[in-house]
């Protein structure tokens, strides 16, 4: 892995993000947990998760969004979803005595088939995962299925066109480096607008979307009630 990462550092991260595997994706899972901590937590103050809340994170790596979110919903249950069963693992074991309470779940699962019932929760979120979705409308299909009538979504991205017109050094000199990266191997760096018109096709009601531009490559999160 050393060797990969010296080599090709830009491929192994890309790899590892869309589906951390073995002990690489083992390691990106743990970065990503920490990297994106501040990115999932400004996600959850939009959601306004509380209470007795059932909440689901889909995509939900390493399941720091997962921990997070079962200190809001201090009554409530977290679950959560991913398709690489590496990431299942390490989040199982970020949040153990939550799941021997039964007050977590982590499953192996696809977004666009979601291992759950009809109406079965409060919110949905999907945080730095959407853009990896083969069938990103079927994904969110499966997330509007799973929630119940007036239960709320959330799609954030770490990396949009929200991005900021007079960047920061960082996303001079290495964001939109890597943007146009991604964008050649066949991401879609979406905007805010493109979301909500994703939700809204999505069958969702209410779309609209919040942005922090300066932060990374432009922190977008768009939100929505079925
Ligand atoms: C960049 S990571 C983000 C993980 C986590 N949400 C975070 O913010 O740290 C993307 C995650 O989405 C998962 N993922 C991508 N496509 C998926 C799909 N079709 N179904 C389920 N999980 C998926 C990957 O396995 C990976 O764990």
């Amino acid at each position: 892995m050393i060797g990969t990462l010296l080599a090709r550092p830009l491929e192994l991260m890309e790899e590892n993000f869309r589906r951390p595997t073995g002990r690489a994706g083992r390691f990106f899972g743990n970065l990503m947990a920490v990297q994106h901590r501040s990115l999932t937590a400004w996600t959850i103050e939009h959601m306004d998760v509380r209470g007795r809340q059932r909440v689901l994170d889909v995509g939900c790596g390493g399941g720091m969004a997962v921990k997070l979110l079962s200190g809001r919903a201090a009554q409530g249950f977290v679950a959560g979803v991913d398709y690489s069963m590496e990431m299942v693992e390490q989040a199982v074991r970020r949040n153990l005595p939550a799941v021997a309470r039964g007050r977590v779940e982590i499953r192996h699962g696809d977004c666009s088939q979601l291992p759950y019932e009809d109406a079965s929760f409060d919110q949905v979120c999907a945080i730095e995962t959407f853009y990896f979705w083969p069938d990103p409308l079927a994904g969110l299909a499966e997330a509007y299925r799973v929630l119940k009538p007036g239960g709320q979504v959330a799609v954030t991205l770490e990396m949009s066109r929200e991005a900021a017109d007079d960047p920061s050094l960082t996303q001079r000199f290495f964001g939109r480096r890597f943007t146009e990266r991604s964008q050649r191997a066949g991401l879609h760096i979406l905007s805010g607008d493109d979301l909500v018109d994703r939700l809204t096709k999505a069958g969702f009601q209410d779309a609209r979307f919040v942005s922090e531009p300066r932060r990374s490559l432009g922190w977008v999160c768009a939100l929505a009630r079925k």
